[in-house]
């Protein structure tokens, strides 16, 4: 039997965002954090690097902001540049106040208390981190502080299929109920009743064949937003992360960028280094044109990888800064303490996404999206290193902030309708979504990844339409399943994605045609609208 829930605060997602968001919020308040997986299986959890801040007293927020901009090759919103940056120090501040055990500083030339390293595009040490595994410190963190609210209640194993719209039930007003959700446990989809409902489902790598993020990175929260209406931004800037671990049995494990902040050298199989033809910050050149940069000479040269050495840093050095990377990759048979890393670029961070105001408000109301699901600006067409979980306490404290100021004007959502499962039957042919999966992620890799073409994006076009039209019929018959509601997802982020990239007639950043090879005088981004007709 299906059930029926009623929250003030539906928050989907335990990620950075989600908790951060729940945290913030005040104990009268009943909020529901909803996970499709275990609580810990979003991107946060496998953060490595850490987070950006303008935190010692030799840097500053004009540095800080003028390398965003620069990173975002002349597309970030300064405005959410500025906001972003002039509230790190204070998120920072909060995440300490909450016992995130970053790294303390072990030297006696100190300016700040914890050690802070750098990664590309940043002109001065700023990104606090703990040791190489951040993501697992903060979330371990801040999961300990949110099972500390009666409040608060962590729902694992629940995946929201749609938004619930005022305006689909035939009620008055643009505004969000709520949601529908597949509880994994009894295969029966549930009615959440929210006041708010929070959309901070991470970002759409998954779309890629090849990618460092995990499982649960299927672009649900941008998918469901457009089907509710929102409008969605710059979904052409995908981000592929220089140096994923090359090697069959490891799947999606990034060798972080700090790496490179403290030193190490990309190389080719013969042992030269290359980055120097490429850019003169060499491996700390923003991530778009170090990952072209390699994407190049492994075509050049026919390579299946190149390779990142930090083997001529101290073995202790290397094991206390990264023990991560070092035990993980110990695990294939690579010491990084005397050899270099087989290292390929895959798809890491979607820098677009649903399009946001300050508060994380998007074109609906009651609903927010936040983290990587949201468009803030402050990414433009290339995100810079950590300032990712930087954005999602920034934007979940501001969301937070903005539902208190609203909450006594916002009524609870009466009388919802179930999930009307009775038109449907069990399928039989599960594989056809299995089959459907790969073919997508393959296509979005050879067509629309780090170097696109006109005709690759036509083909990848009629490609993802054929397979809409496929899985939307399957979903009309069948009964969903997290797989299917997942493809379902991808199909839709895919087709966005594309449909983006062919309106952006330039290379920026992240985004480079072969087509259009040069930087347009006009700086646009590319806003897609659902009840647009040329959209
Ligand atoms: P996530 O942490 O991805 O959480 C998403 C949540 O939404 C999960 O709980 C998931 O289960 C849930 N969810 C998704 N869909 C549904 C659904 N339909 N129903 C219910 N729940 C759903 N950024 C940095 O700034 N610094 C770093 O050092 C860094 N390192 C990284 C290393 C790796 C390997 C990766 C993959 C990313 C890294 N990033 C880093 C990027 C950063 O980690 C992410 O952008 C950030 O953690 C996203 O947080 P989030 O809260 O938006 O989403
Ligand atoms: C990394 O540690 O290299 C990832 C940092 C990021 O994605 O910001």
């Amino acid at each position: 039997m299906s059930q029926s829930y009623q929250y003030d605060v539906l928050i989907i997602g335990s990620g950075a965002a989600g908790l951060t968001t729940a945290l913030t919020l005040p104990n009268h308040l009943r909020i529901a954090v909803l996970s499709k997986g275990d609580l810990s299986s979003g991107s946060t959890y496998w953060a490595q690097g850490g987070v950006a801040g303008v935190l010692d007293d030799t840097d500053t927020v004009e540095s800080h902001v003028q390398d965003t901009l620069i990173a975002g090759a002349g597309l970030c919103n300064e405005d959410a540049v500025r906001f972003t940056v002039e509230n790190s120090r204070s998120a920072i501040d909060w995440l300490i106040e909450q016992g995130v055990p970053f790294t303390r500083n072990d030297t006696d030339d100190v300016h700040y208390d914890y050690h802070l390293t750098r990664e590309g595009g940043h002109s001065h040490r700023r990104i606090i981190h703990a040791a190489d595994a951040t993501g697992a410190a903060i979330f371990t963190t801040l999961l300990a502080r949110a099972r500390q609210h009666s409040n608060i209640h962590l729902i694992e194993q629940q995946v929201a299929v749609d938004l619930i719209m005022a305006s689909k039930l035939g009620r008055e007003g643009n505004a969000c109920l709520g949601a529908y959700v597949l509880n994994r446990a009894t295969d029966e989809v549930d009615t959440y009743a929210a006041r708010f409902t929070v959309l901070a489902t991470g970002g759409a790598a998954k779309v890629y064949l090849y990618t460092s993020n995990p499982d649960s990175a299927c672009g649900d929260g941008i998918a469901m937003a457009w089907r509710a209406g929102c409008s969605v931004g710059n979904l052409e800037f995908n981000q592929f992360h220089p140096t994923c671990l090359y090697h069959p049995q490891a799947k999606n494990f990034l060798i972080t960028e700090a790496l490179r902040g403290e030193g190490a050298h990309l190389k080719l199989p013969n042992g030269e280094r290359f980055m120097a033809r490429f850019d003169s910050r060499e491996e700390l050149a923003p991530r778009d044109i170090v990952a072209r940069a390699i994407d190049h000479e492994m075509k050049r040269l026919g390579i299946d990888c190149v390779y990142l050495d930090i083997s001529h840093k101290s073995t202790e050095f290397i094991q206390e800064h990264f023990p991560t990377v070092y035990e993980r990759c110990l695990t294939f048979g690579i010491d990084i303490t005397k050899e270099p890393i087989p290292v390929v670029p895959a798809a890491h961070y979607t820098c677009g996404g649903v399009v946001v105001d300050q508060h994380g408000h998007t074109d609906i109301n009651n609903l927010y999206a936040i983290g990587e699901t949201s468009f803030t600006g402050l990414h433009g067409a290339n995100r810079m290193a950590s300032n990712s979980l930087l954005e999602c306490f920034v934007y979940a404290r501001s969301a937070a902030n903005d539902i208190i100021q609203q909450d006594t004007q916002v009524p609870m959502p009466e009388d919802l309708p179930q999930w009307d499962a009775s038109l449907v039957t069990d399928s039989d042919e599960d594989v056809i979504i299995a089959h459907n999966w790969d073919e997508l992620r393959r296509f979005m890799w050879d067509y629309v990844g780090i170097v696109r073409t006109n005709k690759r994006l036509l083909r990848a076009l009629h490609r993802v339409r054929l397979l809409q039209y496929e899985i939307d019929e399957f979903y009309s018959n069948y009964r969903v399943s997290r797989d299917l509601i997942e493809l379902r997802n991808l199909a839709v982020v895919a087709d966005l994605i594309i449909r983006s990239a062919m309106r952006r007639k330039e290379s920026r950043g992240l985004h480079y045609t072969l087509d259009y090879p040069q930087l347009s005088d006009s700086i646009v981004d590319t806003i897609l609208r659902p009840a647009s007709a040329d959209d």
